[in-house]
C-alpha cells in the first residue's frame, strides 16, 4: 500500500492506474476509521480493480465552535487498517496541501442543504462539496463510496455530481451498527460511559417512526410524535420524515421516506436516519 501527501502525486498515481487498466474505486473519509468506513471500502474492492482512501479532516466543513481541534486523527492505526483492508493507496494530506491559500471558489447545493444539517450546521454541505470536488479532481474515480448514515451528505453530493456532470458514479453504502443499534461513527468515541448507554435511544426513536409508518400511519406528523416520546429528556436537534429525493419534510406519507434525527448527548452530537416505506395502507 502507498500513502500519498501531495494531490501531484494522487493525481499521477490515479492516472497510471487508470492508463494500466484499472478502475479506480475511492473512499473519502476524514480517518478515525471503523467498521462503517471498511464496509466501504470493501464495497469499493468488490467492483473496482484499484482502492483509494483519502484521510482527510477536512477544516472547510466545519463550524467555528465545532470540534476541527479535537476530532480524532489516530494516523497510524488508519493505515494499518487501510492495508489489512487492502487498500492500494492512502492520500493523507496537511490542511496547507488541500487550501494553500482562502479558496475564492464556493460548491453551493441549494435546497436540499436547507434543513436538518444545513440549519445545525452553516456552511457545512458547501465545505463538505468543496473538498469531494477537490478529491473528485484529483483521483478521477469511476467510483466513489459514500454512507447511508449521512444520508444529506449522500444526496447532496449526488445531486452535485448530477447537476455538473461530474464522471463518477455515487454509490450508496448501507449504515454499519453497534449490535445495539447505535450507527458506528468516529464522533462515538466522544460519549461517556454513561452517553454510550444512551446513545441507541435515537436509533429506537428512527426505529418506532418507521414502524408506524409502515404499519399504516400517514401522518408524519403523528408518526414523528411517538418517536419524540422515545427521545423524552434528549435534547433533540431534530426528527424529520423527507422525502429522499429532495429532503423536504413529507406530511402525507405515501411512498418511501427517509426518517432522520440528531440529538445531543453530554456535548457530542449523534446523526442517524432509516428508510420508512410508507403508503402500503397495512394497519
Ligand atoms: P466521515 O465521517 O469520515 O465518513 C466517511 C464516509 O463513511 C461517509 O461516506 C460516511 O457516510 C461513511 N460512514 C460513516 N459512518 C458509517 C456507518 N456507520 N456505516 C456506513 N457508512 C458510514 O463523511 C465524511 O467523513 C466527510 O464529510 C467527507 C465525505 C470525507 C468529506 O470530508
Amino acid at each position: 500500500m502507498r500513502v500519498v501527501r501531495t494531490v501531484q502525486e494522487l493525481r499521477a498515481a490515479c492516472e497510471a492506474a487508470r492508463a494500466g487498466g484499472q478502475t479506480v474505486g475511492f473512499v473519502p473519509t476524514m480517518g478515525a476509521l471503523h467498521a462503517g468506513h471498511l464496509a466501504l471500502v470493501d464495497r469499493a474492492r468488490s467492483e473496482c480493480g484499484w482502492t483509494v482512501v483519502s484521510i482527510f479532516v477536512n477544516p472547510t466543513q466545519f463550524g467555528p465552535h465545532e470540534d476541527l481541534a479535537s476530532y480524532p486523527r489516530p494516523i497510524e492505526d488508519d493505515l494499518r487498517a487501510c492495508e489489512d483492508a487492502g487498500v492500494d493507496l492512502v492520500f493523507h494530506p496537511d490542511p496547507a496541501e488541500m487550501y494553500p491559500r482562502p479558496p475564492a471558489t464556493s460548491v453551493h447545493v441549494s435546497g436540499l442543504t436547507d434543513r436538518m444539517e444545513g440549519a445545525v450546521r452553516p456552511g457545512h454541505f458547501d465545505g463538505v462539496c468543496l473538498v469531494v470536488t477537490k478529491l473528485l479532481n484529483a483521483v478521477g474515480a469511476c467510483r466513489a463510496y459514500f454512507g447511508r448514515k449521512d444520508a444529506q451528505q449522500l444526496a447532496v453530493v449526488a445531486r452535485m455530481v448530477a447537476d455538473l456532470d461530474m464522471p463518477v458514479e455515487i454509490v450508496p453504502c448501507e449504515t454499519v451498527r453497534e449490535p445495539d443499534g447505535l450507527a458506528l461513527s468516529s464522533r462515538n468515541a466522544y460519549l461517556s460511559p454513561e452517553d454510550r448507554r444512551r446513545a441507541p435511544v435515537l436509533y429506537e426513536a428512527l426505529s418506532e417512526v418507521r414502524e408506524r409508518i409502515e404499519a399504516g400511519e400517514r401522518e408524519a406528523a403523528r408518526a414523528i410524535e411517538a418517536g419524540l416520546k422515545v427521545l423524552h429528556g434528549e435534547e433533540v436537534d431534530y426528527l424529520d420524515v423527507v422525502d429522499p429525493d429532495t429532503f423536504e419534510p413529507v406530511e402525507l406519507v405515501e411512498r418511501a421516506v427517509v426518517v432522520c434525527g440528531a440529538v445531543r448527548l453530554g456535548g457530542t452530537r449523534l446523526i442517524d436516519n432509516v428508510t420508512a416505506i410508507g403508503g402500503k395502507g397495512r394497519r
